[in-house]
């Protein structure tokens, strides 16, 4: 009985979950919706799988689906998350940037589906394993993502030992978090070169905002060629002509059309095609 709710219901959380992020669960993946509802049922204290499907049936049904587009978020991050890309960056990339910006010594940089934290975090400690280099200039990264509980933690900035294990040596551990009853706390450096926003990269990007440089990875991967134009779209809107797009390791972008040209075979880097007609239409 309870297995026949589930399928008469596995359809429905499929497509809530593509409305509301953008993301498809292939047959492949569509066991996350049981571990979902699982989930669900004992953060709510329900008897029974049956009780969340009568509360998503509710006109207020609006709590219970967030939760639920909650539970089926990947989250998945670590610190330093492909080491290679991040250094070639700050070692080729941002000076070049330096070089670039010297007039405004302003540079601005977007993390879009950030998770918890730590693709941003990685990033302003590597800024700051540079500090000579950008004395005296305003740096600021905007970090976002569509999961509520992933930027409430990320705006916490306290990590398990594990989070902090995975990616961290011990020298950048003890010189950027400090340990409290909760766990380890970045310090107020980092955290105030970041701000951390609940966004929806397909509703575009950080209103107001031309980047220097574009982090967005392992966000892509489940999105429909449909989704992932819009969402292309929308990362092109948030960069400045000479920016650059750092995807993640499997992810690229295939279709000229969409205005990107890739800077680099081995890490998923790309340009802006001059006369990019996404910017252009932004900016219009
Ligand atoms: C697997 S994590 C990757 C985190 C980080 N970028 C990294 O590579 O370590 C993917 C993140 O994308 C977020 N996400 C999924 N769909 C999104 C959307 N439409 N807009 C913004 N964030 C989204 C998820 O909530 C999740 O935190």
């Amino acid at each position: 009985m309870e297995r026949n709710l589930h399928q008469q219901f596995i359809p429905i959380i499929a497509r809530l979950f593509k409305q509301r992020t953008g993301q498809v669960l292939n047959d492949d993946r569509i066991w996350r919706i049981d571990r979902a509802i699982e989930t669900v049922v004992r953060q709510r204290g329900l008897g029974h799988s049956a009780d969340l499907m009568t509360l998503l049936t509710e006109p207020d049904a609006a709590s219970v689906e967030q939760d639920l587009v909650e539970a089926l978020l990947n989250n998945e991050t670590y610190f330093f998350r492909d080491r290679p890309a991040l250094e070639k960056i700050a070692n080729q990339f941002l000076p070049q940037l330096a070089q670039a910006k010297s007039a405004t010594r302003q540079l601005t940089i977007w993390s879009a589906g950030c998770s918890t934290g730590q693709e941003a975090l990685s990033l302003a400690i590597l800024l700051h394993e540079h500090a000579a280099q950008w004395h005296g200039w305003t740096i600021r990264i905007v970090a976002t993502d569509v999961s509520q509980n992933a930027i409430a933690t990320a705006r916490r900035g306290v990590y398990t030992k594990f989070e902090i294990q995975r990616g961290l040596g011990v020298g950048q551990m003890l010189e950027h978090f400090t340990e409290t009853p909760d766990g380890w706390k970045a310090s107020d450096a980092l955290h105030r070169s970041i701000r951390f926003s609940v966004q929806n990269l397909l509703e575009g990007p950080p209103a107001g905002e031309k980047f220097d440089l574009v982090l967005c990875r392992n966000l892509l991967l489940y999105f429909d060629d449909a989704t992932k134009r819009v969402a292309f779209q929308h990362l092109a809107a948030g960069m400045a002509p000479h920016a650059l797009l750092l995807l993640g390791g499997g992810e690229t972008v295939l279709d000229p059309s969409l205005g990107f040209a890739s800077t680099a075979s081995d890490c998923s880097l790309y340009r802006l095609n001059s006369g990019n007609h996404w910017t252009k239409s932004a900016a219009a």
